[in-house]
């Protein structure tokens, strides 16, 4: 008789503290997913079931929390994780239990598991093309403040690279903020970026304290056509959290915006909108952990198991016809080809996309072959 026995997948994201908004689209992109899967007949008629713990946005609680999820609830597959920090927390547990973690967050690169699924951004799918447009546009004298963890300091690091190989670039200053930074602590940073006048303000602050961040930019007086924020992290989510009026004009590069025109994005955000509990905003880790749930779902088909040596041989090189358009895993680095966009935040609170990919972009997480210029960019049609 055919196995009909439910089937169980670790849901381990930021339910509570500095991370948990976006943690929150996480999880909803995950849950939409597996009810389409579940609306649809299951996997081969089983059910998907997920477990579910709050990491409290905290990297030791998530090592806990993902040795439980494998041991006592007998999960293959957790789906998780946003900071850098957490996944660091997690690999070696996934990697000493022989189970698989998919993560959807954009990251620094410079790592590989066979135990991890990574679907976010790699640094050439995103910081290679915000360096290019922003120096291209603005001028390569770069101000960087961050939240005081590996991302920052690591994407940091590629994009001091990038900008400081170009002709008249600086790098004016690095500074670090913790996680709950207040609009306070960066107010004081913006007396520093008047002093030192750069031509655009990288951030790498994530969660909370970003709208601290563009609230202080606003509160200072800057105009974001001469020195705007770019980033690789403020997504719709962060700018409903600190208003459209107060993120107008700043930039963000990232693979997926609502404002994606595909049939499949309208679709899927028709169907999130539709759900009573809809309550987040919809963004790049929203769309990420969305299409990661589907892969995992047709790969489990074909394997007839999520066990990671049947399932893994069906996820590698698997596509999927995503939100931001066809995704495919990388057979020999675990990365996901995407498509990269830059997008300015407008008056709606959405992105006004200003160059986009016309093909996927193949990670390179090592940043082995990248070069500017090495995605074929759509033609401005708003006047970039
Ligand atoms: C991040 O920590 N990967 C945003």
């Amino acid at each position: 008789m055919a196995n009909k026995d439910p089937i169980r997948v670790g849901i381990l994201y930021p339910e509570t503290g500095v991370i948990s908004t976006i943690g929150c689209s996480q999880i909803q992109g995950s849950l939409l997913a597996i009810d389409e899967i579940n609306q649809a007949g299951g996997i081969d008629g089983r059910e998907i079931v997920p477990v579910r713990y709050d990491s409290r946005s905290t990297p030791a609680v998530y090592a806990t929390l993902a040795e439980r999820l494998i041991v006592e609830d007998k999960v293959n597959v957790i789906f998780g994780c946003y900071m850098s920090s957490s996944r660091k927390a997690v690999l070696p547990i996934v990697e000493k239990w022989n189970k698989l973690l998919f993560y959807s967050t954009l990251y620094e690169g410079f790592e590989f598991s066979n135990n991890i699924i990574y679907t976010g951004a790699a640094p050439n799918q995103n910081s290679v093309q915000l360096v290019e447009f922003m120096t291209s546009n603005f001028g390569a004298s770069v101000y960087m403040i961050g939240s005081n963890y590996i991302y920052p300091y690591e994407s940091n690091r590629i994009v001091s690279d990038l900008t400081l190989k170009l002709p008249n670039s600086r790098k004016v200053a690095e500074r670090y903020v913790k996680l709950d930074a207040s609009e306070k602590d960066f107010q004081k940073i913006m007396t520093d970026v008047r002093n030192k006048q750069p031509d655009f303000i990288f951030s790498t602050v994530v969660g909370d304290a970003t709208a601290n961040l563009y609230r202080a930019y606003a509160d200072a007086g800057f105009d974001p056509a001469t020195m705007p924020i770019a980033s690789l992290t403020t997504s719709e989510t962060e700018i409903s959290q600190m208003g459209s009026d107060v993120a107008k004009g700043h930039f963000t590069s990232a693979p997926y915006f609502q404002s994606v025109n595909s049939d499949a994005n309208a679709r899927c955000l028709e169907r999130y909108r539709r759900q009573s509990n809809a309550i987040c905003v919809p963004n790049m880790c929203w769309e990420s952990t969305y299409f990661q749930m589907h892969i995992y779902a047709n790969a489990f088909r074909r394997a007839g198991s999520d066990e990671i040596g049947r399932i893994l041989p069906h996820i590698l090189g698997s596509e999927f016809d995503a939100p931001q358009g066809r995704v495919r895993i990388d057979p020999t680095n675990h990365h996901t080809s995407l498509y990269p966009r830059i997008g300015v935040a407008n008056a709606e609170g959405q992105f006004t996309i200003v160059r986009e990919a016309t093909r996927p972009v193949q990670p390179d997480p090592y940043m082995v072959t990248h070069s500017f210029g090495d995605w074929t960019q759509s033609p401005s049609s708003v006047g970039w």
